[in-house]
């Protein structure tokens, strides 16, 4: 989703703005530009669509420089992908601005801007603050005052850095639901909306909160609340390294991502458990305390987080917690009854996901009696707004379509859901059992990383499929929905998934020998009844690829079954397990097909607006 980074020091800050924007590559984009104020006094913009390389090529050929600047990566939302639609935008040669989120109002604002004989050249929501921010500096003569003008008419959700023609000491930026962080450096000051765009430059921030204006300088910066009072923000300094993750002997990140799996799942386990039991001091301070009131949890995720939290509803519930599990972008526009004793326990690799903030601050106004946030970024806005956390240690995942932090958030989720359980139906020999099989999971991914050379033929089957379905019962059925979710993402094959027994109410009429059936099959309770489901599959000539338990004796009469062996694997780890042929699955298609399978089209790793 779109990146900004802006700079204002003594040096030229074209390459800081740059380098910045390449490092937000993975946040997935469509177009890239860069405004600085030369030292003539100038506004210069240089726009380009598609990677940044494009836009560093376009430099080259036009250079311009600045101590003072401004730059953007977009994905589209209002308006097609293209030069004129990029960012900077600007309002005559007076104000430069880039902008993530969305402008609700935009219409009325555009209107009343186009009466007043400011010209649009783009179909784009940002041009109108551009303008709205000209047209008040105009008045005001100030651009701080004219950005804090601006923004009480702004709806919606947004961050902004802006710079003007007449203040070449001065960049202003603005957080408003959607992140934005100030970097801090001697005699140089930066934003970015990710820590990550900055760390060659610094490793000292202070993120700004919602509603927060910030006026900076080379020397300082002020920053203001909602209210216009000069607030201080806590500084913060950075644990994460500088180094751009590289792709080591792997083609791409997700690759090199998936093979990683063992090694996360590791450390996400590493000083949680002790003695066969779950350390709970790992949920943080005075976490025990506020499990102990817990009676029901409600699970809000987005995408593949999503697909964590239904995983995990199945492991509380058997262990008798109550739990119920949605979208975020539907749980936070409807009236959900928090009970007393509701645990909110939030699923995100980002922690920067718009509906799933929104969600939880829903869910702190209707008073749920605590919040937890499964996170892989420490610094992101949901660990900071939740009480308590527990970070899944995948480290940085570049690849969009997400592999290494789903998994460690299964294995975040079986240690959520012993820590429930205890205080329901988990006994200590079942807490033991669980905890020793949690504890042979990155040799047991291992083991399916194996698979890889036998999954990379199978891929073959698919490449020049258009549909494909994806069956699961149980957890497993979540496991499904994630596989095919991963195919389409990077392959753009079209895949959906069903619970197996939903099988004859629908989906049933779909299957023919174009059509490939996967279904992944554990050795649990329900595998004969999956079986009995794929046996209607086999009827229909529909070609089927299965992925069973090495201990499971299957057979199918007849060509068009191909079958893949996994583990044997215990059930309580088999949803992480099983995840990992469907990773390399989806992976290898999309080799196949020659698709971007890092960047795919349209999508975006962080999902900032709503
Ligand atoms: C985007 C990403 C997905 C991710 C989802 C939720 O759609 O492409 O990989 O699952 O957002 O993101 P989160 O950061 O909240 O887990």
């Amino acid at each position: 989703m779109c990146g900004i980074v802006g700079a204002i020091a003594e040096r030229n800050v074209v390459p800081i703005l740059l380098e910045g924007l390449r490092r937000l590559e993975y946040r997935g984009y469509d177009s890239a530009g860069v405004a600085t104020l030369d030292d003539a006094r100038h506004l210069q913009r240089v726009r380009a669509v598609g990677k940044v390389q494009a836009l560093a090529e376009q430099l080259a050929e036009q250079p311009i420089a600045g101590r003072l600047g401004i730059a953007h990566t977009r994905w589209a939302t209002h308006g097609a992908p293209s030069v004129r639609n990029a960012h900077p935008h600007v309002s005559g040669n007076e104000v430069a601005l880039v902008h993530n989120g969305i402008i609700e109002n935009y219409k009325e604002l555009r209107a009343e801007l186009t009466e007043l004989g400011y010209v649009f050249e783009s179909e784009t929501d940002t041009e109108v603050v551009a303008h709205l921010i000209a047209h008040q500096l105009e008045r005001e003569g100030d651009l701080l005052a004219a950005v804090q003008s601006a923004v009480a008419r702004l709806i919606g959700a947004f961050s902004l850095g802006v710079i003007c023609r007449r203040e070449p000491g001065r960049l202003v930026a603005a957080r408003q639901g959607s992140p934005l962080v100030i970097g801090i450096g001697i005699g140089e000051h930066f934003i970015a909306s990710d820590v990550f765009a900055l760390l060659p430059v610094t490793q000292s921030f202070v993120f700004l909160e919602e509603g927060d204006i910030a006026d900076i300088s080379r020397s300082g910066f002020t920053i203001f609340d909602h209210s216009g009072r000069a607030v201080q923000r806590p500084q913060a300094v950075s644990a994460q390294s500088a180094g751009v993750a590289d792709k080591g002997p792997y083609r791409h990140y997700m690759l090199k991502e998936i093979f990683e799996q063992p090694t996360v799942i590791a450390d996400t386990l590493e000083g949680r458990i002790h003695d066969g039991r779950l350390l709970e001091s790992c949920f943080g301070v005075g976490a025990s305390a506020l499990l102990d009131q817990v009676r029901q949890v409600h699970i809000v995720a987005c995408g593949t987080s999503y697909h964590a939290g239904l995983v995990a509803r199945y492991w509380l519930e058997e262990l008798g917690v109550p739990a119920s599990v949605e979208v975020a972008s539907e749980y936070r526009y409807r009236d959900p009854v928090i009970a007393p004793g509701t645990l909110f326990v939030s699923i995100s690799q980002s922690g920067e996901t718009a509906d799933t903030l929104a969600a939880l601050r829903g869910a702190k106004a209707r008073g749920c009696l605590g919040s937890l946030a499964i996170c892989n970024v420490p610094e992101s806005s949901l660990v900071r707004e939740s009480g308590l956390v527990l970070m899944t240690r995948a480290g940085r995942e570049i690849g969009v379509a997400s592999t290494k932090a789903f998994t460690t958030q299964l294995v975040a989720l079986r240690l959520l859901s012993i820590a429930l359980g205890r205080r329901h139906a988990l006994t200590l020999e079942r807490e033991q059992l669980l905890v020793s099989e949690l504890t042979a999971l990155p040799a047991q991914v291992e083991a399916a990383l194996a698979l890889n050379k036998d999954i990379e033929r199978l891929a073959e089957a698919f490449a020049d499929k258009h549909h494909a379905l994806f069956l699961g019962r149980g957890t497993q059925y979540a496991v499904a929905m994630e596989g095919a979710l991963k195919l389409k993402e990077i392959s753009y094959i079209h895949a959906e998934a069903y619970a197996a027994g939903e099988l004859k109410h629908g989906p049933l009429a779909l299957v023919d020998p174009t059509m490939p059936v996967l279904c992944v099959l554990p050795d649990n309770a329900l595998q004969e009844k999956v079986v009995s489901n794929l046996q209607e599959v086999r009827a229909r000539g529909g070609e089927l690829f299965l992925f069973a338990d090495a201990g499971l004796d299957v057979h199918f009469e007849g060509s068009g079954v191909h079958l893949l062996r996994v583990g044997p694997v215990s059930d309580s780890i088999a949803p992480v397990v099983f995840t990992v042929p469907l990773q390399l699955l989806a992976y290898h298609v999309a080799v196949l097909k020659g698709t971007d399978v890092d960047q795919p089209r349209n999508l975006a790793k962080s999902v900032t607006v709503e």
